[in-house]
């Protein structure tokens, strides 16, 4: 069985909301693709993740969400949910305590998915411990539940960061992409073990921004060194992310492909 599986670069407010349903539920319906992970750690107001955010996004035809460091930012909007919900998926090297799971499983096709979730190290705002070996743990985890098909959102800052994370688990998932920078990088490719990367997917949402964001604020900010209001733009609004074909079988990759597609309004 060939799987084409889509992963969804940070989802910015309302307009990357807006982005992933026009393009999913097309892609979905037309066959373009059978699965699809999505980075929501933007996709609350430009920070965090709720419960009514996630429904909306799975509602759409995202199978897995994932979070990044700003999972958290509306804490006590999506804690109770984590705890029915384990299709919402945060990085697994958050301090040990905290509610959630930094993976989960997921059936498509008759193929079992795994998707592992970790944050880096380097100029990262908090302390995670250590990427690699979450990632150990997480896939043994998915493997251990019957996982063939293994996909990785590493986010973190640093492009050696997740170039050298790529090649610690070669050969062990089907695919790593990464996430948090909201630039889409040009560098995709698949190893001669079958592992699928790509360092940054790029932002879900509005581009005429600064990463999101209105640019005046943000301007503002670097003049003044004191933190304004931020607030999500709503200009240019693309879907940006790749598209991994799979052999559900082998969970080897056979192509990786970038996507960026404009909304249409
Ligand atoms: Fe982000
Ligand atoms: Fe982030």
């Amino acid at each position: 069985m060939i799987l084409k599986l889509l992963a969804i670069g940070d989802t910015y407010g309302e307009p990357g909301r807006k982005a992933v349903e026009q393009h999913v539920t097309r892609m979905k319906r037309s066959g373009e693709v059978d699965f699809v992970l999505c980075n929501a750690e933007n996709a609350a107001g430009g920070a965090g993740v709720t419960e009514s955010v996630a429904r909306e996004l799975f509602s759409v035809g995202c199978d897995v969400l994932t979070g990044g460091d700003h999972f958290f930012d509306k804490r006590r909007e999506v804690e109770d949910y984590l705890k029915k919900e384990t299709r919402l998926v945060r990085p697994s090297n958050f301090p040990k305590g905290l509610p959630g799971s930094g993976s989960c499983v997921v059936e498509c096709k008759g193929v079992r998915i795994g998707v592992v979730h970790v944050a880096g190290q380097v100029f990262m705002r908090y302390h995670f411990s250590s990427p690699l070996l979450a990632l150990d743990e997480e896939i043994a985890k998915v493997r251990k539940d019957g996982a063939s098909v293994v996909l990785v959102d590493f986010h973190a800052e640093a492009t050696s960061e997740k170039w050298a994370s790529s090649w610690y688990v070669d050969g062990r998932v089907s695919a790593i992409v990464g996430t948090h920078t909201h630039v889409q990088t040009a560098d995709e490719r698949v190893t001669a073990k079958g592992t699928a990367c790509l360092t940054d997917l790029g932002m879900t949402g509005p581009y005429d921004s600064v990463i999101g964001a209105e640019k005046e604020g943000i301007l503002n900010r670097f003049l003044t060194q004191i933190g304004g209001k931020k607030e999500v733009a709503t200009g240019d609004v693309r879907l940006c992310g790749a598209i991994v074909t799979v052999d559900g079988l082998t969970g080897k990759a056979l192509s990786i492909e970038r996507v960026q597609r404009k909304l249409e309004v």
